[in-house]
């Protein structure tokens, strides 16, 4: 492939229009050509803010283009796996947003797949691309460090946002999925696989956990606590703290632009590892342990839920 990758956005996301259409204007190696949406007025839209040549009236109709090379995929968390079967089986390479899937079985068939159709497939997890971060883990790595806190909330107020997936179970809301797997993929980044996982949780209405507070302990005696929230303040801090001192970032995992571009650098190591026919930048190997401590960090938060409503059973029956 001389040219750049041509890329198709499936969905008109407010991150495919803020944040990843821009990036891949600006991008090397890689430009739009196509958005679908369900309502093709919102593709056409979308495209021409963004100067996207060619609108499909559908997701299907975007896989069968064969002028699109790679898909970036914003769609509901409970869809990334369908949509990400379905490119890669149109033979299409594949960027799918965070998390990667509900849970690591999911991200395990995927991969299979990527590898099945000889396609690349990765996760978007942009954070990863911003070269402070790099800088950041590069000069912890000769630290011996104890202790990682870190945390990624905000408030979603569903009177604002009515129907946002976030909030509805069926479409994989939720806070430990949607900005816990930035926490759990920073702490392996810095701590590597955790051998101990226990964490709570606080539901809301609609089933899905608003806020979810996980603590990780690794073989060599090194701890994390992590706290995700859909129903606080907006907050982002990393503080990691070793034997000779601690190192504090505000804003870790949204630092836009500021002055680098991590989805352009994101969509630039993807597009180049496509065109060269390399691994992808971030491996799926990653992705699928971030899933597999999300799926214990669940496990555990549900298993206290279950316990501590057994208790206030206990309580009431006894008051
Ligand atoms: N990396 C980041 O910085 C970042 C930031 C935010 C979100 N994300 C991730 O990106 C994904 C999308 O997040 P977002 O907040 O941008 O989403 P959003 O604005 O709610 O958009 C999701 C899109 O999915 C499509 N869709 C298809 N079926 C749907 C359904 N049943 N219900 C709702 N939407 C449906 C819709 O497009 P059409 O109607 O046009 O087809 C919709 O515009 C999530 O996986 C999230 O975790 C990543």
């Amino acid at each position: 492939m001389s040219r750049g990758v041509r890329w198709g956005i499936l969905g008109t996301a407010w991150v495919a229009d803020r944040a990843l259409l821009p990036a891949l204007r600006a991008a090397r190696g890689a430009e739009p050509l196509a958005v679908a949406s369900r309502t093709p007025a919102r593709a056409r839209a979308m495209a021409a803010r963004h100067g996207v040549p060619r609108v499909h009236a559908g997701y299907e109709d975007l896989l069968a283009d064969p002028e699109v090379d790679a898909v970036y995929l914003p769609l509901p968390n409970s869809l990334h796996r369908e949509w990400t079967l379905r490119a890669l089986e149109a033979g299409k390479h594949v960027l799918c947003e965070k998390p990667l899937a509900l849970d690591a079985a999911e991200a395990r068939e995927m991969a299979a797949a990527a590898r099945g159709h000889g396609r690349l497939l990765m996760e978007a997890v942009m954070y990863r691309f911003h070269p402070a971060m790099g800088e950041l883990v590069a000069s912890l790595a000769g630290t011996r460090l104890r202790f990682l806190q870190a945390a990624f909330g905000f408030r979603l107020d569903a009177a604002a946002v009515p129907g946002n997936y976030r909030l509805r179970p069926e479409l994989g809301g939720g806070a430990l999925l949607d900005v816990g797997c930035y926490l759990v993929d920073l702490a392996r980044w810095l701590l590597g696989e955790p051998a101990e996982v226990d964490a709570v949780w606080h539901r809301g209405p609609s089933g899905v956990d608003l806020s979810c507070t996980a603590v990780l302990g690794f073989s060599d005696g090194a701890q994390a606590a992590l706290h995700a929230s859909l129903e606080c303040a907006e907050h982002q801090e990393l503080v990691a703290v070793h034997g000779g001192g601690v190192v504090r970032r505000d804003r870790p995992f949204t630092a836009w632009r500021d002055p680098h571009d991590p989805y352009q650098l994101m969509v630039e190591a993807f597009s180049a590892a496509v065109l060269d026919g390399g691994p992808p930048p971030l491996p799926l190997e990653s992705s699928i342990a971030t899933l597999e401590v999300l799926d214990r960090i669940r496990a555990a938060a549900e298993a206290r839920s279950k316990g501590r409503a057994r208790t206030d059973g206990v309580g009431a029956a006894g008051a």
